[in-house]
Parts: C-alpha cells; structure tokens; sequence
C-alpha cells in the first residue's frame, strides 16, 4: 500500500471508529491474505451464491446470449469485478463463435494477469484484453462507440445500501450508449437456514476474513488489536432481506493507533458493523433501478430460485 492509500485508510478508520455504531469499510477487506480468504469462501459448499450463478451460465448461456440480443454485430462483453472468472469462462464457451472481446475489469492486476491468461488457455478464440483498476476510471478507459454489454455479477451490487447503488445503476448507465445491456447478478431473499451459513462457514474463513481487516491495521497502521479478543458476528433480518457481518468485542479494552496517534474504547458486546450483503425481491430490485434509463428486459434464475441474473436495456 502507497503513502496515499495509507493515509486514506487510516482516515477511513478513524471515521468510522468514531462513529456510533462503530463501523469499517469492507473495501479495506482485500489484501493479498484477503484476496486468499475470499477465493476460500466463495468455494465452500454453505456459499451456494456461486453454485448457483454457475448454475445459470453453464445452463442458460444461450438464453443469456438471446437477452444480449448481440445476433451477428461486434460487441464488448465488459465484466467488473472479474476475479478468477470460473463463471464467466462458461458464457465464453458459449459465445466463442461470436464476435465480440471480452474485456474484464478488476482492482487486483493478479487477477486480470490469471484471468486473461485462464482465458487464453481455455478458450483461445476469445479475445481478451483486460484493465486493473476501479470500475469507473477503467470503465471510461475503455469508452467506445462499440455496443456493449456489461456483467456485474456475484450479487457484488448487494454490498451497497439501496440508495447507493441505486445510485452507482445511474452512473452506470451514464457510460451507457442506447441499446447496451447490463446483466446484474442478484441474491434472492431466502431462509434465515440457508443464508447466514453462508457467511459463517463451518471452516471459519468468513470470519478469518472479517478478523484480517485487524490483523491489517495492526500491520499496516501500528495497531494493537487483539485479534482473539473478537468475535466474528454475522446476522440476517429475513423481512429486510439483509445480511450483515458485525465484530463483537468480547471485552471492554482500548486499542491504540500509532499512525493516527489516537486511542479507541470498546465495550464488551459493542458491535463494529463491516458490510451488507443484501438479499432482493422485487420492491428492492425496483427501488435500486428506479430513475436510472435502465428498462429491465429478462430475469434468468437458477433451479432452486435462489439467485438471479437479470437484463436490463439502456434506454
Ligand atoms: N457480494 C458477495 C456477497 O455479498 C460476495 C462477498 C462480499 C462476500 N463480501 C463478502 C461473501 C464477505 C462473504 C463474506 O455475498
């Protein structure tokens, strides 16, 4: 990490240390062991999102392809949040007589450089061109008069309150030309046994994950956390549709920064709230597309009807 995103860190931290309910930005949760811990995650049997979205692009591809509505023109199938792309390389097969190029988008260079070299190994018709960075200063990198269809998958959406992506769709849609499409990956609403498994695995990697974020501030910021002093709290409110990873400090204690020369109390039981996972139905799914130019065109769901990929039209 550079002087600068230190120092972004660190004022992030102090906020929302400061803030009551205490509460850290997940955005800090990737780290080279955070990278390794959420590769584990999304592999274990509890985390059905995955094995569900696989689900739909190893079965459904032709009807995703149809709702693309690309037929014979060239086109640019542009992901954001690639990651190792297990899911994507599915629609890839399907699509490798089209064509088109497929330009994924993800803040971690490793993973464009495995995932661009995965590609060429697995599908070599396919051309791929990916960019490290964050989704919109890459997204206007690769500005084009091209049409496009973009996937956001992996119900990565569900990590913002509604109103923030609501109005992260608008921005979206603003590079949009008419006619590109977006596919939106979403978790559905869903029992309270099915979700928080999910993000408690038995294995225990959900919570190494949260409990790294620690482990980074006292490598990176001079903290003094004591990791096991925490407990990894996650909890679901099914009529909301939201779950939500919460740290539990299992005593009163005062932890130290060095880098912010600053000192935090926490009581015992006090919660730091670190991320949402929202889980939609159909209002949500209004409220979050409401006002943004995008025309929802085809809902696609995997068997069970736990998760869905919808397609929406720039209008
Ligand atoms: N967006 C996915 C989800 O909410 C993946 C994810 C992000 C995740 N942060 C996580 C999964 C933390 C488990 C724990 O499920």
């Amino acid at each position: 990490m550079d002087n600068i995103q230190k120092a972004l860190f660190a004022k992030e931290v102090k906020q929302g240390l400061r803030a009551n309910p205490k509460t850290l930005s997940s955005k800090w949760f990737y780290d080279e062991i955070g990278d390794q811990l959420f590769v584990k995650i999304m592999n274990m049997p509890e985390y059905y999102l995955t094995d569900a979205e696989f689900e739909i692009f190893s079965t459904k591809s032709a009807e995703l392809i149809e709702a693309f509505g690309v037929k014979d023109q060239y086109f640019e199938l542009i992901e954001l949040g690639a990651g190792d792309g297990t899911k994507t390389i599915e629609l890839l097969k399907a699509l490798r007589f089209h064509d088109f190029a497929y330009r994924p988008i993800d803040i971690s260079i490793n993973a464009i450089e495995n995932l661009e070299a995965r590609v060429k190994r697995e599908v070599p018709e396919v051309k791929v061109k990916g960019a490290q960075g964050e989704y919109f200063t890459a997204l206007s990198s690769l500005k084009s008069n091209h049409p496009k269809v973009i996937l956001f998958m992996g119900s990565n959406l569900g990590n913002m309150l509604d109103d923030q992506a609501n109005s992260f769709l608008k921005a979206l849609a603003e590079v949009m030309n008419a006619g590109d499409k977006l596919l939106l990956g979403l978790d559905l609403i869903k029992a309270e046994e099915l979700v928080l498994p999910a993000y408690n695995d038995a294995q225990g990697y959900t919570a190494a994950f949260n409990l790294n974020l620690l482990t980074r501030m006292n490598n990176e910021l001079g903290a003094n956390f004591e990791v096991d002093s925490f407990d990894h709290k996650p909890k679901y409110d099914y009529d909301k549709g939201l779950a939500l990873s919460f740290l539990e400090s299992k005593k009163k204690q005062t932890v130290q920064i060095e880098y912010l020369n600053e000192s935090f109390d926490f009581e015992a039981g006090e919660k730091i709230f670190m991320e949402v996972s929202r889980k939609y139905d159909d209002s949500s799914i209004k409220a979050i597309s409401d006002n943004t130019d995008l025309k929802l065109t085809n809902r696609i769901y995997d068997s069970k009807h736990w998760f869905t990929d919808l397609i929406f039209e720039k209008q």
